[in-house]
């Protein structure tokens, strides 16, 4: 596999949090404290759909991309509720988040929705930050490479390696998102390496030493660097730690 160097991408995902003023008031922060970081890690924000407009705004010229947590496939159309990829690229949106496991979850999507959704992305010239994790009963069960495995391979359906080796993808065990309990650095290597190798297996290793991969689950600035100090953890995709100026860039930091 080809030994490409892969910038390091922490994003945070704010969930269904922060009102417009508060997220206002929150990338003021951030973008003072990651003001020095330089540009040796990516720093991106997903707030709720609502703050994204005034955040594109507030974030002319800062080092700090957007990125939304879902789209749907369609780029327009009688589907009530639903934004598209196209509506998040205007808005100034780098990234869009798919799969995350609270959508899997909570809204049903399948590996062939979270496929169709990254394809969306894809066309509007953005790049997805894909979501694939194992729950609790997975791991027992030892199933978590062949869960990951499973959707991995439905993410990335039909995509081109020119296409993959753009993409973020984000390890994120089930149990450890809001639990307080992250996977151990080594629980995480062995995912990504896996997850690494599929992408060697299903493209080529050029592909595979450029497609970046986050994990996400309870990072916090206190485990930060031993799970990116891993040799294939290119990231970090963080929920909790994420809401505060503080928290998040403490993360970034160490990214750095
Ligand atoms: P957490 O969430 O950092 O609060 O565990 C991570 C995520 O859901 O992306």
């Amino acid at each position: 596999m080809a030994t490409a160097r892969r910038r390091k991408i922490v994003a945070g995902n704010w969930k269904m949090n922060k009102t417009v003023p508060e997220a206002l008031a929150l990338v003021r922060d951030l973008r003072a404290q990651v003001a020095s970081l330089g540009d040796t890690v990516e720093v991106v924000v997903a707030p709720p759909f609502v703050a994204l407009q005034p955040l594109h705004v507030a974030l002319e010229g800062a080092p700090l991309a957007l990125a939304g947590q879902n789209c749907h496939w369609e780029s327009s159309g009688a589907f009530t509720g639903e934004i598209s990829a196209p509506m998040l690229a205007e808005l100034g949106c780098a990234y869009v988040i798919v799969g995350h496991s609270e959508r899997r979850q909570l809204f049903g999507d399948t590996d062939a929705q979270v496929n169709k959704r990254a394809k969306a992305v894809r066309a509007a010239g953005m790049t997805p930050i894909i979501c694939v994790g194992e729950t609790l009963a997975e791991r027992e069960a030892d199933q978590t490479l062949a869960v990951v495995e499973r959707q991995v391979r439905g993410a990335l359906e039909g995509f081109e390696a020119k296409d993959v080796a753009s993409f973020v993808l984000a390890y994120e065990p089930v149990w450890a998102i809001g639990t307080g309990r992250n996977a151990t650095a080594a629980q995480a290597q062995e995912v990504h390496a896996a997850i690494r190798g599929l992408v060697e297996r299903l493209y080529d290793g050029e592909t595979a030493g450029r497609v970046r991969i986050q994990y996400g689950g309870s990072v916090k600035a206190d485990n930060a660097a031993e799970l990116l100090g891993q040799p294939d953890v290119d990231g970090a995709l963080v929920g909790g730690a994420s809401l505060k100026a503080g928290d998040f860039a403490a993360i970034v930091k160490a990214a750095t």
